[in-house]
């Protein structure tokens, strides 16, 4: 029977780069995905970026953009490395879209309705230089246990008391260095205490959670559930609440919210029936992958949510653990927090796609890179034992038989055998016990590899009247290759792809393993895969590594420097008032191809500038931009209409750039 499917995984924070740790999350996903689609189910894998909350803002002033504009290139930055590592996502979408806050709102309305929110006044650390309330991670000081400085205000890393930020001794604001104080706000909670009995029955449900996850359900119950405080006071990116004016929903209700909105937004394109998925008494399942960090908003408030604003809840919460790399934690200094995009420059995705299914399995235990083993394992199982099948047989199918497979083959036990496996290999992927999938699946490449060695296929070709036997063991072998490339399909799809048309076949589906090619054409076999050479590995860690080093070298010039020009006093420097501006719009000039329309915010008055930087720069890339202008230069009159001041931009045969202000610069600051 189809199911009907719907699959997320964690949307991911939008002011960071992916790594290999995330990727853990995502290709486990994309892998159970495919598996499903496959098998004929529909199954949509939606996902978004994270866009809201203080880290975001924050991270977009420290930058001299807008969180809008941050968002942006992160989002291109995100799905360019997950398709790099061929993550299929029916649909990437955002948090901060119009989808978003109207189910948040909605949510949150019945929520309110149903009397699940109630309001209080909260005292909280505050920065006065800065104008905001502070995030825990926000304020730092000295740990009241063991006195360590410089630790955050959830946490000591030094001897892993957690406490309040209130209780640090001499504690700072992070963002400005300021003393923080302490102040009243009023806050919205939501009321999880009164969702205990729901909850309690939820998580205890089978299937709903893992048996460890639901093992730290009940430490939760017994410690017993609070209120959740789901608002933050303005300046905050994200949602407003309804009827509170400067008050914004915390970044974790509106997050979960973002896989609604997500697959909204793919309905709505596609003509799909939405409701059908989310309605309380739907009939299609839904699975969230998340990393076991994120357990407690996953298993505890998201089902909540669902529940009391009359949703359906999740058909299960698939967590997993965290990645180390060579038995420890990823680290900047040792080369081992790799970024996705520095993996890619380096290595094939399949590689680790291949190695992360052959380590996973369906519990929260944390997964290792061994560096050393992984690449021993892609070439020995892979290139060794896989994908040698192909190369051993295809050439003599190419040479002596123009490409064309046996007519018959007879009964073939080894190839009843490999079909045979197509359920249980099945089963395995769809309990998430990759590991054992591929463990199955290297059993049977073993058993094409023995039964190649048996017949000695290059002993035949030398041999007179053996062509038709010759002709009959590669084609057994073509047809193991085939059928072992689908069950390999979900974990390497680009490889799959690559084998189908060496095959000169369809897209194969799990179904296909049950026949078999036969009088068929192929064509001539190219390279499938190549080793793994550790030098590769190598010079991708060290990359890592330099990414940090503090040494700048200085850049040979390639370019041309124009000489200084003559000494001018203090005094004549001085009468060009330079300030710091914001670009608040940005826009093309209809009939100049070199000019962009700019009107900057100079704190005390907006000034309309066409500057001469369209070859160099997108209009809406520069849109709440920080720069620097010229505020005093005479008006000049152009063609397309007057130019009040001129935007500094360096500039010569290498291109053209801007000026940006560090950190923490504000429009309208004298430059000097
Ligand atoms: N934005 C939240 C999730 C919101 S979901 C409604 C978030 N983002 S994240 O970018 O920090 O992490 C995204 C996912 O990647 C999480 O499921 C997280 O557990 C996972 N991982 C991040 N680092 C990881 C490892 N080192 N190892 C394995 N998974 C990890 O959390
Ligand atoms: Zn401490």
């Amino acid at each position: 029977m189809s199911r009907k499917i719907l699959v997320t995984s964690a949307l991911p924070y939008a002011n960071g780069a992916i790594h290999l740790g995330h990727l853990v999350e995502y290709i486990q996903t994309d892998i159970w995905v495919r598996f499903q689609k496959l098998r004929g189910h529909t199954c949509h894998y939606v996902c978004a970026d994270d866009t809201h909350g203080t880290p975001i803002m924050l991270r977009a002033e420290k930058e001299g953009i807008s969180p809008e504009a941050l968002i942006e290139r992160v989002h291109g930055e995100h799905l360019r490395d997950f398709t790099g590592f061929h993550v299929a996502f029916d649909n990437y979408y955002s948090t901060n879209s119009a989808e978003n806050r109207h189910f948040a709102y909605d949510i949150y309305g019945k929520l309110k309705a149903n009397g699940k929110i109630v309001s209080r006044t909260i005292s909280q650390l505050y920065d006065p230089v800065k104008n905001m309330f502070l995030p825990d991670r926000f304020v730092k000081g000295e740990c009241p246990k063991c006195g360590a400085k410089d630790q955050y205000g959830d946490n000591c890393e030094a001897c892993g008391t957690t406490y309040a930020p209130t209780d640090l001794k001499n504690p700072y604001s992070a963002v400005s260095g300021a003393t923080p104080e302490l102040r009243d706000s009023e806050h919205f909670f939501f009321k999880l205490g009164d969702c205990e009995d729901f909850l309690k029955n939820w998580t205890t449900t089978e299937g709903k959670l893992q048996a460890e996850a639901s093992n730290k359900m009940q430490e939760w119950f017994e410690a017993g559930l609070s209120d959740w405080d789901i608002s933050r006071d303005a300046p905050y990116f994200g949602f407003e609440i309804p009827d509170a004016p400067d008050k914004y929903f915390y970044v974790w209700l509106d997050a979960p919210v973002g896989y609604m909105a997500s697959h909204k937004n793919l309905c709505d394109r596609l003509g799909i029936d939405f409701d059908s998925y989310w309605k309380k008494d739907s009939d299609a399942e839904l699975y969230h992958f998340i990393g076991k960090d994120i357990l407690y908003f996953h298993a505890l408030f998201w089902p909540a949510m669902l529940e009391f604003s009359g949703y359906r809840t999740p058909t299960a919460i698939n967590a997993h653990g965290f990645l180390t790399v060579d038995g420890a934690k990823m680290s900047k200094s040792r080369g081992t927090f790799i970024t996705a995009e520095s993996y890619l420059r380096h290595l094939n995705p399949e590689w680790l796609r291949y190695y992360f299914a052959a380590k996973l399995s369906n519990t929260v235990e944390d997964i290792d890179l061994n560096l050393e083993d992984f690449s021993a394992r892609v070439n020995s199982d892979l290139i060794g034992k896989y994908v040698n099948i192909a190369s051993r047989a295809a050439g003599f199918i190419s040479k002596r038989f123009g490409g064309e497979l046996a007519r018959e083959l007879g009964d073939v036990p080894l190839l009843s055998k490999l079909s045979g496996e197509a359920e249980r290999i099945a089963g395995l992927f769809d309990a998430r016990l990759y590991g054992q999938a591929i463990r199955e699946i290297m059993a049977l490449t073993d058993e094409v590899n023995q039964f190649v060695d048996a017949n000695k296929p290059w002993e035949m070709a030398k041999q007179e009247g053996r062509d038709a036997e010759l002709q009959r063991v590669c084609s057994i072998l073509i047809n193991a290759f085939r059928i072992l490339t689908i069950y390999l399909k979900p974990v390497l799809p680009k490889l799959a792809q690559d084998v189908e048309a060496f095959l000169n076949v369809a897209p194969l589906q799990w179904a296909d393993a049950q026949s078999l090619l036969l009088a068929h054409c192929i064509n001539p076999y190219n390279h499938l895969m190549t080793r793994i050479d550790p030098k590769q590995i190598e010079a991708m860690v060290e990359e890592n590594k330099q990414s940090l080093a503090p040494v700048v070298e200085a850049p040979k010039l390639d370019y041309e420097v124009p000489p200084i020009a003559e000494t001018i006093s203090i005094d004549d420097f001085m009468k060009i008032d330079l300030r710091v501006a914001r670009i608040v719009e940005a826009k093309a000039v209809e009939g100049a191809d070199k000019l962009v329309s700019l009107t900057l915010d100079i704190g005390s008055e907006t000034r309309h500038v066409f500057a001469g930087i369209k070859s160099a720069y997108k209009p809406e890339d520069l849109q709440g931009r920080l720069t620097v202008m010229v505020a005093n230069l005479a008006p000049r009159k152009m063609k397309f209409g007057m130019s009040e001041g001129m935007v500094l931009a360096a500039g010569g045969d290498g291109g053209l750039y801007i000026l940006n202000p560090d950190s923490g610069a504000k429009p309208g600051m004298r430059v000097k």
